[in-house]
């Protein structure tokens, strides 16, 4: 025994491995894409000309998602809580989307990029739905790489949601599995989620993919989401490259399984 009563025969856990790196692509990335307001004040802009930069910067990170191999991509555009924004800014983001959607789904499509929103967009106006509705449609058949919106997003709504098509479904349901209800949630056809990021400086989840971002890779910088570049994806992906995922088992359990 040592001098804390504890036995002195515990394993430490391991700290490094030895896997070839270079291998270890996240199936499905999912990001935070925060800091567009602060990057457009710094440069004495409205706020709205850093979401006009962040765009740009998500569809560089799409094209680099897809050269990386990544077969999931989830951008988190705009959450159940952003309508408490000024109505400006929510007006501006509206028309953004509408923009954006309409000028780079012929270059999603010729990329094979297959688009879905994940989230409740039937709470947004006429002509975005439309304009969803239409880039779901002709890129429906694609399958290089899965780029999910999340639109009028979160993960508690995601999981009572879930909840509520069961209980539909099975009248008298006594109890839920956690597959039954991973079964249900926005997400159910897509990889389960490897790495999240959030970019901006701050450190929390903000009601995204909470459930599904139980085993998830967490990365967190403090680049703004208009500098977060094509070198930043790859930095995120080179630390995610190094971490033991070991699901609560130890680093020799998980070595010796070969999980890794
Ligand atoms: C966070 O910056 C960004 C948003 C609330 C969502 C809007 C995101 C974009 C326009 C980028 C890409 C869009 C698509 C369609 C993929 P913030 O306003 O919270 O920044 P702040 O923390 O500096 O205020």
């Amino acid at each position: 025994m040592t001098d804390n009563n504890l036995p002195d025969n515990i394993e430490p856990n391991a700290t490094s491995h030895t896997l070839d790196e270079a291998n270890k692509i996240p199936k499905h990335i999912a990001i935070i894409m925060d800091g567009n307001g602060r990057w457009a004040q710094a440069r004495g802009k409205k706020r709205t000309r850093g979401h006009k930069a962040g765009v740009e910067r998500a569809r560089e990170i799409v094209e680099t998602s897809g050269k990386l191999g990544v077969e999931s991509l989830t951008l988190f555009a705009f959450s159940s809580e952003n309508w408490q924004r000024p109505q400006e800014e929510v007006s501006y983001l509206m028309e953004l989307f509408v923009i954006a959607l309409n000028r780079e789904v012929k270059m999603l499509n010729k990329h094979s990029v297959k688009l879905n929103f994940l989230g409740d967009t039937s709470a947004f106006n006429n002509k975005l739905q439309e304009s969803i509705a239409k880039a779901e449609h002709l890129t429906k058949d694609n399958d290089k790489l899965r780029l999910n919106i999340a639109a009028n997003y979160g993960g508690r709504w995601d999981i009572v949601n879930s909840v509520n098509s069961l209980l539909q479904e099975n009248a008298g349901i006594s109890s839920i599995s956690e597959e039954l209800l991973d079964s249900r949630l926005a997400t159910s056809h897509l990889p389960p989620l490897d790495l999240l990021i959030r970019t901006g400086g701050e450190v929390r989840i903000s009601n995204f993919l909470i459930w599904q971002a139980a085993y998830a890779e967490l990365y967190f910088c403090d680049t703004l989401w208009p500098d977060f570049d094509a070198n930043e994806l790859q930095k995120a992906v080179d630390a995610y490259a190094k971490r033991q995922r070991r699901y609560g088992k130890t680093g020799e359990q998980v070595q010796a399984d070969g999980d890794e």
